[in-house]
């Protein structure tokens, strides 16, 4: 599975870039709003980091013709974006004549199989099923991802399964069991994924069994 980092803050994805665990980049309107930069200067500056790795970065216009007309402009920015737009009539459209342009679509807002499969018939590069957000409502987000791998199986769909709206590395675990393509992963969230209390307990005993060790 590939771990796409779901931040506009660059300090991070450059930290996971380094480490070579980053597959992709995805953005939204409210988290380039919160890393409080100019939106086309701060992913400009992400896809610069993330060379030749996908960068998500979402329209915020709600018609076909200017969804198009912005996504176009989004992705003159680098080689390597690939642009968002919600999962509604309009934004299907816009998916289907952006990829006939040759640009790369992750469609968005998902929140049922039905809307995943004309994602896949419009030609969607990424579907992205917003699991915590289900989960918000009572609901099991998770079984999203397991109906869509099924259908996307069923008919050899190419879009890749983007599980979005990772909350816990309990998802992150879920998302790869259930067969998601990538999981988009908060940067706090993916620090978490290395955590363990008996690893912490483990290494403070090698280390107060070191301390005690005579040198020579
Ligand atoms: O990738 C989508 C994600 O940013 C939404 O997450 O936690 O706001 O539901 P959340």
């Amino acid at each position: 599975m590939q771990f796409f980092v779901d931040t506009a803050e660059t300090d991070a994805i450059a930290e996971l870039s380094e480490m070579g665990i980053l597959d992709g980049v995805t953005t939204n309107p409210s988290l380039v709003m919160k890393s409080g930069k100019n939106p086309r200067t701060v992913i400009a500056e992400i896809c610069r980091i993330a060379a030749g790795k996908p960068v998500s970065a979402e329209v915020i216009a709600t018609e076909a013709d200017a969804m198009v007309a912005e996504g176009e402009s989004l992705a003159e920015i680098a080689d390597n974006i690939v642009v968002k737009v919600p999962l509604t009539w309009d934004g299907l459209k816009a998916c289907d004549r952006l990829g006939r342009m040759g640009i790369r679509v992750n469609v968005t807002l998902c929140f049922n199989a039905n809307q995943a499969l004309l994602a896949a018939k419009v030609g969607a590069a990424y579907i992205s099923p917003f699991v915590g957000r289900l989960d918000d409502l009572g609901l099991d987000g998770m079984e999203l991802i397991h109906e869509i791998r099924e259908i996307y199986d069923n008919f050899d769909f190419p879009t890749e399964i983007l599980a979005a709206s990772i909350r816990t590395p309990l998802h992150v675990t879920q998302a790869a069991l259930a067969g998601a393509d990538v999981a988009t992963v908060p940067p706090a969230v993916l620090h978490r994924l290395a955590q363990h209390p008996l690893t912490d307990k483990g290494l403070a005993a090698f280390l107060a069994d070191a301390a005690k060790i005579k040198s020579d």
